[in-house]
């Protein structure tokens, strides 16, 4: 795992948008995973501003949801369709043919997940996989316990999870989430951890002990080969690695 220390969230922001937009020079038709949450707010928007002066660049990547709260309405602010949508997909005009999708009202869940870890197998790897870090140190809705599970699957969302911001105003906090697992977020080329916004120091710590546990799924991403864990100095503060 590459660690890269940023000075700020901007300059995170900043270098992970570089990454990508690196990935898809190199590789038009790249699958991107994208997590939502506060995190990759600025990545999206550096694809945003790059997308206004070199839209041909965009015209051919294919997007996939990293994970759905279960319950929303599609068109809820709280779901991850309506944030991908409006910071991504809308912007970049990723057609309905370039994006797969959970949908966050299946119903039915188990089956949902099944459609999902087929189209992976027909559409995938994913190329570039964006992901959060829960402050649980959770990737997608791999909630840390005793197993964690490989492929798409239902989740029961951890406290911690059921606190995040994006459902905070929710008529009803959703109790489950739907995820890809863990050997299909391990199974993308190249990974791009983003470590942003309070809360996640001990996560962190956790991660950068070497340790790999399922207790802190993320720190399964020690056996990925082509990791870049990116981390906002100012998120982590006053924790200071040095
Ligand atoms: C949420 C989402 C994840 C996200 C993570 C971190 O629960 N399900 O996809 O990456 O938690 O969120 P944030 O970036 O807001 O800290």
């Amino acid at each position: 795992m590459r660690i890269l220390y940023c000075e700020d969230y901007e300059s995170l922001s900043l270098r992970a948008g570089s990454l990508v937009i690196s990935e898809i020079t190199q590789k038009r038709d790249l699958l991107l995973c994208a997590a939502t949450g506060s995190s990759p707010i600025g990545l999206y928007d550096a694809l945003v501003t790059r997308s206004r002066t070199d839209r041909a660049l965009f015209a051919a990547l294919r997007v996939i949801k990293l994970d759905e709260w279960v319950g929303l309405l599609e068109n809820d602010p709280g779901s991850c369709e309506q944030y991908l949508r409006t910071r991504l997909l809308d912007p970049l005009g990723i057609s309905p043919a370039r994006y797969i999708a959970l949908t966050s009202a299946p119903s039915e869940p188990e089956e949902e997940c099944k459609r999902i870890r087929s189209e992976l197998e027909q559409h995938g790897p994913i190329d570039v996989c964006v992901l959060g870090l829960g402050i649980n140190g959770h990737i997608g809705f791999n909630e840390p316990g005793p197993v964690l599970l490989p492929r798409c699957h239902v989740a029961r969302l951890s406290d911690d999870s059921r606190r995040h911001a994006m459902v905070r105003f929710a008529d009803r906090t959703p109790h489950f989430g739907l995820t890809l697992g863990m050997q299909e977020i391990l199974a993308a080329k190249r990974i791009i951890l983003l470590v942003a916004g309070a809360g996640k120091q001990q996560a962190i710590a956790g991660v950068l002990s070497g340790e790999v546990t399922t207790t802190l799924p993320a720190s399964f991403l020690w056996l990925h080969r082509n990791v870049d864990c990116l981390i906002d100095r100012e998120s982590v503060s006053p924790w200071n690695p040095g």
